[in-house]
């Protein structure tokens, strides 16, 4: 659907004109060249491919192309959560021959604007970003949480084989049976998350951040958070001191049979978040297959010992060094 941007864009027409650019919400048939101009995005592990359809049916979501000369540049999406007061912005990318000519400052504009007329009730805008920040950055957000990045890589086979000798020879994964870490339904995340306060001192400053998704604690998003297939964990439905979600394995573009799992890690106990990293992965050891890329977010402190404990224990590949996911924010 082509949009009136005349209607749309309080921002100065000149703005858009110098820059040439014409908006449109996004159609399925512009995924072929959303993917082309997406080829180096995050070294090959674009979550993109597998979202975009089901992005376009959300209706909380607004998904932009930015088009030059009929071709499709740049894309961003927003989701607006938090009982509609924030627009989430994600999926943020200008292809690699039009960036740093300012092509994203004037994407960005464009969806803030428009968002806010179609949702006149949100008050803020939040982004996740895994680029180091400078002084710009500062003057123009307020920093909400961050969480270190653990980018762990391995074969499927090669895992269930390690995991399996830990359990049945070396038995110091005999937590893996114990109660200590128990996968949630639906009830209790309800009942643990929404009626008692007992997660406050558990997540960053109270969010929940789901697959680069920050969440406040409120029933409409965990309306949004209830419908995606992800596994919950706790140590301690009554008094937690560690929390986790993950991912199921979904492809990602780098080669045929690679999969993205990502694990969302919460609380400072080193061998509580050790035992859910397991249980998660035993959890998915029927399923997995091919490369798996794992990306662990937890906290920064931890990094360092859930690194040494996956590349000695577990004999996982680190493909990165220390990285941080930091969630920012800003009026709008
Ligand atoms: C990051 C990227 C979108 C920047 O595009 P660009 O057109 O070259 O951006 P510019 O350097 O011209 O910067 C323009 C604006 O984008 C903002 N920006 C840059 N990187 C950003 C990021 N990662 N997230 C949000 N905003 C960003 C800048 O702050 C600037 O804002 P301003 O105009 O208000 O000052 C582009 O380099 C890209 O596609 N990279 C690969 C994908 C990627 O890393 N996406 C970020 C996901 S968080």
């Amino acid at each position: 659907m082509k949009i009136d941007t005349s209607l749309t864009i309080p921002q100065p027409p000149e703005a858009l004109s110098q820059a040439g650019l014409q908006f449109d919400e996004a159609t399925e048939e512009d995924f072929d060249e959303i993917m082309a101009m997406s080829q180096d995005i995050y070294g090959g592990l674009d979550y993109l491919p597998t979202r975009y359809t089901s992005w376009l049916q959300e209706t909380n979501r607004t998904v932009i192309v930015a088009r030059k000369e009929g071709k499709v540049i740049a894309l961003e999406s927003v989701c607006v959560i938090d009982d509609g007061e924030t627009m989430l912005v994600e999926g943020l990318r200008v292809a690699p021959e039009e960036r740093g000519k300012g092509v994203a400052g004037v994407l960005l504009r464009f969806c803030s604007e428009l968002v806010k007329s179609k949702f006149p009730e949100v008050k803020v805008t939040r982004l996740t970003r895994d680029d180091p920040l400078g002084p710009k950055d500062f003057q123009k957000y307020r920093v909400i949480t961050k969480q270190g990045i653990l980018l762990v890589r391995f074969k499927a086979e090669e895992l269930k084989l390690r995991l399996s000798n830990l359990i049945s020879h070396e038995g110091i994964f005999s937590s893996l049976s114990s109660p200590s870490a128990v996968r949630l339904d639906h009830k209790s995340i309800h009942q643990l998350y929404l009626t008692t306060d007992l997660m406050h001192g558990v997540l960053p400053n109270a969010t929940v951040i789901q697959d680069w998704q920050p969440f406040k604690l409120l029933p409409s998003n965990f309306a949004i958070l209830l419908k995606k297939n992800i596994d919950w964990m706790v140590d301690d439905e009554s008094n937690p001191t560690v929390a986790s979600l993950c991912t199921f394995p979904f492809k990602v573009p780098i080669g045929d049979d690679w999969y993205y799992l990502n694990i969302d890690m919460f609380g400072k106990d080193l061998s509580l978040v050790q035992q859910q990293l397991l249980c998660h992965l035993q959890c998915h050891m029927a399923t997995l297959k091919g490369h798996v890329m794992c990306q662990i977010f937890l906290d920064q402190a931890l990094w360092k010992p859930m690194a040494d404990f996956c590349h000695n224990a577990l004999n996982l590949e680190l493909v990165k060094e220390y990285t941080e996911q930091c969630v920012v924010e800003s009026d709008v």
